[in-house]
């Protein structure tokens, strides 16, 4: 897919307006709220699937663009499997059941991942949603499944390689042309949920000037409330590119 022309926040200063474009999320703790009310670990997956139904609303009332959301790491197999099974039933029935409500609200749907390894009915269902909704431009919502950072890298890595044979360098330009975010600015907000501090393996690349809001918060609980605390975090934040705090109140952020 061609290079949209978003600016690289390492190459060049990107024009931040004031509320966040594009929010990505790290959707955990859902097992976790599920052990609180002595459930199974799977009620709070089910439970996490409305709590995004209301968070996508909600971004498209405060007027963000792109949502993208951690559904299924590259190392979620590792998890027992009937869990990993409970997961890809719940992502094809929702996705089934969803997907005319996601198209008549405009939202333009999207898998970013290894699709090698879903099975043919969820490949189906995800093919299909992509098919219907790629015509939409209201609100961008793209689902990480079977993603991982690294493979993002190494899968670009591994297109330029085999589209440009004897090639000795690539520039950044050419690898992010070929990422699976490609068609999207980078992040201006990232958003974990569950109370642990880390990225584990989601956007590497793309987070690189993104900011980070971590919040205690378990994934089924968090509603507009919630997401309303992580974007005012994101308003007191000073976003310098590098820059001093001066240069920014000269307002070279233009310049
Ligand atoms: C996040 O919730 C959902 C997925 C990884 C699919 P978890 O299932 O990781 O919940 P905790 O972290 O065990 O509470
Ligand atoms: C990250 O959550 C992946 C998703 C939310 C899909 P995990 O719960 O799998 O992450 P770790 O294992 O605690 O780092
Ligand atoms: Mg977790």
């Amino acid at each position: 897919m061609a290079d949209q022309g978003f600016v690289s926040s390492t190459q060049a200063v990107p024009q931040t307006s004031a509320g966040p474009r594009h929010i990505a999320i790290i959707m955990d703790g859902n097992g976790r709220w599920a052990r609180k009310r002595f459930l199974p670990r799977v009620a709070g997956h089910t439970r996490g699937v409305e709590a995004l139904r209301g968070t996508i609303t909600a971004c498209i009332e405060r007027g963000v663009e792109y949502l993208t959301i951690f559904a299924f790491s590259s190392e979620n197999w590792r998890r027992p499997a009937d869990e990993v099974s409970f997961l890809m039933q719940l992502f094809i029935k929702s996705l089934k059941k969803e997907v005319n409500r996601l198209h008549q609200n405009g939202i333009r749907f999207r898998v970013i991942g290894d699709r090698t390894r879903f099975e043919p009915l969820l490949a189906e269902a995800i093919a299909e949603a992509e098919a219907l909704t790629a015509g939409n431009t209201r609100f961008q919502l793209t689902v990480a499944a079977n993603y991982g950072g690294r493979w993002d890298v190494l899968n670009a890595m591994n297109r330029l390689l085999a589209q440009n044979p004897g090639i000795t360098e690539v520039d950044e330009r050419m690898l992010a042309a070929e990422l699976s975010m490609n068609f999207a600015p980078e992040p201006d907000l990232f958003i974990r949920t569950g109370g642990e501090e880390r990225i584990s393996n989601f956007l590497l690349w793309q987070l690189a000037y993104t900011e980070l809001y971590f919040t205690a918060t378990l994934w089924p609980d968090f509603d507009a409330k919630a997401l309303d605390l992580a974007i005012s975090s994101y308003w007191g934040r000073e976003r310098r590119f590098g820059r001093t705090s001066e240069q920014l109140g000269a307002g070279a952020e233009h310049a």
